[in-house]
């Protein structure tokens, strides 16, 4: 298979000492959307850290495994350059230059990419064409823009490197359902439209299934449960605990609620 990411077997350990990730694997074919989900603390964020190479500012380190990005291993290489090979980490939590306006956080994405001389020329419209929002913005201090927006920009931020691979972290963090919808929309968008591969991390295992066609599962620092979008999402456990339906009362409810033993002990036996 022609894979953009392949993750293989990763260990991850904070401070020397705290172990994270325990023999995580994954595979990211070129331009598809993979969905990683897992509730609060699994490690999903720690994952795209290891890619990316920010898990070095945090003190943490890959201490055994190998990534690979475009059949290359990303072992000492540097952050800063893996933007211009064509790979995007979007960090949790809306990460955009709040006291400067939206077109100017733009520019600054343009900054990142200086030596690839086709950089500027491509300008913002393509930015501008998915998230119209942005356009109208555009003079406004992204401070003001509200969550969903900030999301979209920083989404903009990463479509202006034209990268083959953009890893989002929590897209839907704190937005009302319907904006979850419209960004995921656009993300499905982007990724037919430009070829994108997405590595999608989410809480959100409804909306994220729906547009990925391939998922992981992970729970404390390994993947539990992967298969097709579709099969996922007819998967009797991650019905009940992921997608907050079905279950044996037959009652909707949360994976949230659901004790953390209880669903280690059924995907374990
Ligand atoms: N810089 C760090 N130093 C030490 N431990 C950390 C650090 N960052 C994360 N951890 C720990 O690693 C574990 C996984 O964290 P991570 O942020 O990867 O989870 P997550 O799946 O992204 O969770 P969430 O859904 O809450 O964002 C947690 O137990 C967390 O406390
Ligand atoms: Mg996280």
């Amino acid at each position: 298979m022609d894979a953009v990411l392949e993750i293989e077997n990763i260990e991850v350990v904070y401070n020397k000492t705290v172990q994270v990730l325990r023999g995580l694997s994954l595979t990211v074919p070129r331009g598809a959307i993979v969905a990683l989900l897992g509730s609060n603390g699994a490690g999903k964020s720690t994952t795209l850290k290891s890619v990316s190479g920010l898990l070095a500012l945090e003190d943490g380190e890959v201490t055994a495994g190998d990534i690979r990005f475009k059949g290359q291993s990303l072992k000492n290489r540097p952050p800063e350059k893996l933007v211009r090979e064509g790979l995007f980490h979007v960090m949790e939590g809306r990460r955009v230059f709040e006291d400067l306006t939206v077109e100017e956080n733009l520019v600054a994405a343009t900054y990142a990419l200086s030596g690839r001389e086709d950089a500027r020329s491509r300008g913002y419209e393509l930015v501008y064409d998915y998230f119209p929002r942005l356009r109208e913005r555009r003079r406004q201090l992204a401070g003001y823009l509200s969550g969903g927006e900030q999301q979209m920009l920083a989404l903009g931020r990463a479509l202006i490197a034209r990268p083959e691979l953009i890893m989002l972290d929590e897209p839907s963090l704190g937005l009302a359902p319907l904006l979850v919808e419209e960004i995921f929309e656009i993300v499905a968008r982007i990724n037919r439209e430009q070829g994108t591969a997405i590595l999608l991390v989410e809480q959100n295992a409804a909306v994220s299934l729906a547009i990925a066609s391939y998922g992981y599962i992970m729970e404390n620092g390994k993947i539990v449960i992967d298969g097709p979008a579709e099969k996922l999402t007819a998967n009797e456990d991650v019905r009940e605990f992921y997608l907050g339906v079905g279950g044996q009362d037959g009652e909707a409810r949360s994976y949230r609620e659901i004790k953390h033993y209880k669903r280690r002990k059924r995907w374990l036996s």
